[in-house]
């Protein structure tokens, strides 16, 4: 892939928003767990979609999970964005990834916005805001900038907040994320594959759709008045593990006509039709060579589909199939899934 493609300067971009970007590691969603689990999908599932891995027999699956930060440091208790990536190991060595994290809607709608976000996002010195300062946005009905997290010194929060001031369609997106907290737990988060995809049913019908996972446990954030706490999250879900499977519910909403399909920053109507296709066992977090497989060098892509599910037109999936890619390559991580099948 040649340095000028958009994929690279896609991933360029990314890179610069995180001034310690290491080396050899994802450029956002940088720390992460790999975890072995199954999946079982519902009774009804195979009607809504023919794809293998909702028919109903058990399939094995690796997910990372992940904090969304660009950062090698890490800092689980920081209020930040999650990645939930998920690989069903199909028949035939075949397999399809499912992408989600924290936020229900993205940033921006195009490439070209997403350019000029990660410009305005790049990270500058924080200070708390000034009570005064914060009563002045106020009044001018703007958020008041949250308060860095102790010994937090720099951050892209700022900008990322005067660009949704700039344009209307990133404000939920860049509000949720201002204001998302620290999970307790990985699995007591709720996760969103943001853009919609088309299914195929068992009677041929086509449907738009949008994936979330819930989890069984409940969705928990830890206490913002205490004192945040830097490394918590491996070993709560691989204690957790040791006594007890973890389970999370893959929830489809069904879109209906006039639902924006092309839009990731755009919410849908809550009245809409919600299927549990299935549930995800999580039972094991690997060790040694095993966990920097599947918790490292993996590589995921948001565009490694199988039959019976199809991307939309929506410009961001398609634009992150090559810069999933070009990262994995950049970071010499696991092939990328497509050069394997
Ligand atoms: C144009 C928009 C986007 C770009 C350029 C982008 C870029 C990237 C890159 C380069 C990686 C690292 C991939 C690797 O090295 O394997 C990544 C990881 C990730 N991204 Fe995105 N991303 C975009 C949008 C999104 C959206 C909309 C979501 C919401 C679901 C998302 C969720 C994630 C997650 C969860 C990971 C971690 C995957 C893992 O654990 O391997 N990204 N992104």
């Amino acid at each position: 892939m040649d340095d000028s493609s958009v994929a690279k300067r896609l991933v360029k971009a990314v890179i610069a928003d995180f001034p310690d970007h290491a080396e050899g590691t994802r450029p956002i969603h940088t720390i992460g767990i790999g975890v072995k689990g199954t999946f079982v999908a519902s009774e009804v599932a195979r009607s809504y979609c023919i794809a293998e891995h909702f028919q109903g027999q058990p399939v094995d699956v690796t997910v990372r999970f992940s904090n969304g930060s660009g950062s090698p440091a890490r800092h689980d208790g920081w209020s930040d964005v999650r990645g939930m990536a998920t690989r069903f190991h199909l028949k035939k060595g075949q397999s399809t990834d499912l992408i989600a994290m924290t936020l229900g809607e993205f940033f921006v709608r195009t490439v070209d916005e997403f350019f000029e976000f990660t410009k305005d996002a790049q990270q500058t010195i924080v200070a708390r805001e000034k009570p005064w300062r914060k009563f002045l946005d106020m009044l001018q009905l703007k958020p008041p900038m949250p308060d860095p997290p102790p010994g937090k010194t720099k951050s892209g929060d700022a900008g990322t907040l005067v660009y949704a001031n700039r344009h209307r369609f990133s404000q939920l997106g860049v509000f949720q994320a201002a204001s998302i907290g620290a999970p307790v737990s990985y699995v007591r988060a709720s996760y969103h594959a943001v853009h919609t995809f088309f299914v195929t049913g068992a009677d041929g019908v086509r449907r738009p759709v949008r994936f979330s996972w819930q989890p069984v446990a409940g969705v928990l954030t830890t206490d913002p008045k205490l004192p945040p706490v830097d490394n918590y999250l491996k070993e709560e879900l691989a204690e957790r593990l040791k006594k007890w499977p973890a389970r999370m519910m893959l929830m489809m909403t069904i879109g209906e006509a006039g639902d924006v399909l092309d839009d990731p920053t755009q919410h849908w109507p809550a009245r809409r039709v919600r299927v549990v296709m299935g549930t995800l066992t999580l039972t094991e977090v690997p060790e040694g060579d095993e966990q920097v497989a599947l918790g490292e060098r993996i590589s995921f892509n948001p565009m490694l589909l199988t039959d019976g599910i199809e991307p939309s037109g929506d410009p961001i999936l398609r634009a992150r199939k090559d810069a999933y890619e070009a990262s994995s390559e950049m970071r010499k991580g696991a092939p990328c899934p497509f050069s394997r099948s």
